[in-house]
């Protein structure tokens, strides 16, 4: 188990009037190599989670316990370089005057040779699919969905072995959003990272995780499969989430051909199981 979390409540402001309890008696693992999707709405406790994961915050009461590292220990050093944090609107974090200086933020604390640099910064950036050429440029001449990438490379340059993504795709238009995922999808399947992933998008989440949890108020609501969860399109809808869109068509779809399965959740399989039927007829 990578992630061991254990009745972990976090409460904001505590002792003043203002005191919100963001999450309530938490219990969660994580194994090595998941590709775990986080959802919730807005409020649910979703970032207020997995910022122990790095010790950003630390427990009110409860444990978190990252690669047997106990995230309230006061030496946070090796726990930060195991965890890489893409935080919302990780732009907002680009201030050196080139891309390259940016990435290489977090590695020139590490005592490694110019060359170990580079090269290290070279994966980074291929990683999330960018060329050389915009190691010089300023990161304000860089569209969205590139600036978005250069923050998740300077994430990645630093090699950790879990990986949490909090709504890494926000704000961005759909193909900014499919090049972003389908580097991480990449990454994961290269590399074998954990990686988790914060999203509102549940078409992405359908297509992207093996596993999704649900948060609602603070607590875990649901933690399966795609199917165990988004099978419950009520009690999703109920929680102000819904199902992938391609689920809604599905059924509706299932009131004309009954022996059509509706348990469907991304584009491919709905493609894959209305075939099926277009060749019977
Ligand atoms: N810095 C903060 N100070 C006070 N309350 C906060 C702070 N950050 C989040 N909260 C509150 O904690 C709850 C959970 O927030 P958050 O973890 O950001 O949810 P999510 O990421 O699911 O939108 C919300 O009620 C939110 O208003
Ligand atoms: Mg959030």
């Amino acid at each position: 188990m990578s992630i061991v979390i254990e009745n972990l409540s976090y409460i904001y402001m505590k002792g003043s009037p203002f005191e919100k309890k963001a999450l309530d008696k938490v219990n969660l693992n994580i194994d090595k190599g998941e590709f775990v999707g986080i959802i919730g709405h807005t409020g649910s406790g979703k970032s207020t989670l997995v910022q122990h994961l790095n010790g950003l915050l630390k427990p009110t009461s409860g444990s978190v316990t990252v690669n047997n590292l106990n995230v309230s220990n006061r030496n946070l050093k090796e726990l930060r370089r195991q965890v890489g944090i893409v935080f919302q609107y990780p732009e907002h974090q680009l201030f050196e005057e080139t891309v390259y200086k940016d990435i290489a933020f977090g590695l020139q604390k590490m005592g490694l040779s110019k060359d170990e640099i580079d090269n290290s910064i070279y994966r980074a950036i291929n990683t999330v699919g960018l060329s050389e050429d915009i190691l010089l440029k300023s990161p304000f001449e860089l569209s969205g969905g590139q600036k978005r990438r250069v923050a998740i490379a300077g994430v990645i340059v630093m090699d950790p072995d879990i990986l949490v993504l909090d709504e890494p795709a926000a704000g961005l238009d759909p193909r900014g959003r499919n090049e972003i995922y389908d580097y991480m999808k990449k990454h994961h399947f290269e590399t074998g990272v954990t990686v988790i992933l914060v999203s509102h998008s549940m078409d992405d989440i359908a297509r992207l995780v093996n596993r999704v949890i649900v948060m609602d108020n603070g607590k875990i609501d649901m933690d399966g499969s795609i199917k165990d969860v988004f099978k419950n399109i009520d009690h999703l809808e109920s929680l102000g989430l819904s199902a992938p869109q391609v689920s809604y068509l599905m059924r509706k779809l299932k009131k004309i051909i009954p022996q059509i399965d509706d348990e469907i959740y991304t584009l491919k399989d709905a493609k894959n199981e209305i075939i099926k039927f277009i060749r019977k007829d």
